[in-house]
């Protein structure tokens, strides 16, 4: 396939958007942006910092004096924040259950889809996230919104908890991916929805490599198309 084309891949926690948007990208050798990586490197900081995440103002001052990195290793994407490897510790529960909070903001919203859109302006992208389609990449060649029932994604987020040896409990996994669809979905700015012309995979009873399939088969279409 010669001609590069842009990626968007968005929908629920846990529906699978990275684990597959990861393997679009290396089949295609593009670039792959993990934007919900960048919200929780900012709420990582901001808590380490002791700051008050509803204060928009003190969020922008810790956001435009950070350099948030995403660089491509084997183990997957490596995030850098300020030189330093956050990878991990942006995964803990303390920042999932406060990202949401941050991502509401206008402003860091703003900053954030700015310093998206340059790092995708070579083309050749695979970007995911939950306003990508709609905003981030609103001209994508192909966009995604993947899908996957409340209770599939907990089981798989539980299964991933059990397997890295983390303390997990389903029920509570459960709550806190509907609580997190509930409040990205509502919120004010660029609220998670599917965008016009995207493709809706339902992955409740699908593997990883179908919905890859399914997806390669339609950048295949679009890129003869061009
Ligand atoms: O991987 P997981 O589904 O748990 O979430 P994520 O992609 O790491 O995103 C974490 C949070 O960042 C989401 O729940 C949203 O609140 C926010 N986010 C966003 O608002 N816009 C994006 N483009 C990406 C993430
Ligand atoms: O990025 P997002 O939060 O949407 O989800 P993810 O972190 O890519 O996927 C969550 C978990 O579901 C991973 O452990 C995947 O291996 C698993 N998964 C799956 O079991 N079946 C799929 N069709 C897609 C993902």
């Amino acid at each position: 396939m010669e001609k590069k084309i842009s990626i968007a891949i968005d929908g629920p926690a846990a529906a699978g958007k990275s684990t597959v948007a990861k393997i679009v990208a290396e089949s295609l050798s593009y670039i792959y942006i993990d934007t919900g990586a960048m919200y929780r490197a900012l709420t990582y900081k901001a808590l380490e910092m002791g700051a008050d995440i509803e204060q928009e103002r003190e969020l922008m001052d810790i956001l435009l004096s950070s350099k948030i990195e995403l660089f491509p290793s084997e183990k997957g994407q490596l995030v850098v924040l300020d030189e330093k490897d956050v990878t991990n510790a942006i995964r803990t529960a303390n920042v999932t259950n406060s990202v949401s909070i941050v991502a509401k903001h206008r402003k860091v919203r703003e900053e954030m889809v700015k310093r998206q859109q340059k790092l995708a302006l070579s083309g050749g992208v695979v970007m995911d996230g939950r306003d990508i389609g709609t905003h981030v990449l609103p001209n994508a060649e192909v966009k995604i919104f993947l899908l996957a029932s409340v209770e599939e994604r907990a089981a798989r987020r539980h299964a991933e908890n059990i397997d890295k040896g983390y303390e997990s409990d389903y029920e509570t996994l459960k709550k806190e991916i509907a609580a997190r669809d509930k409040y990205d979905s509502e919120r004010e700015v660029a609220p998670l929805t599917k965008a016009e012309g995207a493709t809706e995979i339902d992955t409740t009873s699908l593997s990883i490599e179908e919905v890859v399939d399914r997806i390669m088969t339609l950048v295949k279409e679009r890129v003869e198309q061009l």
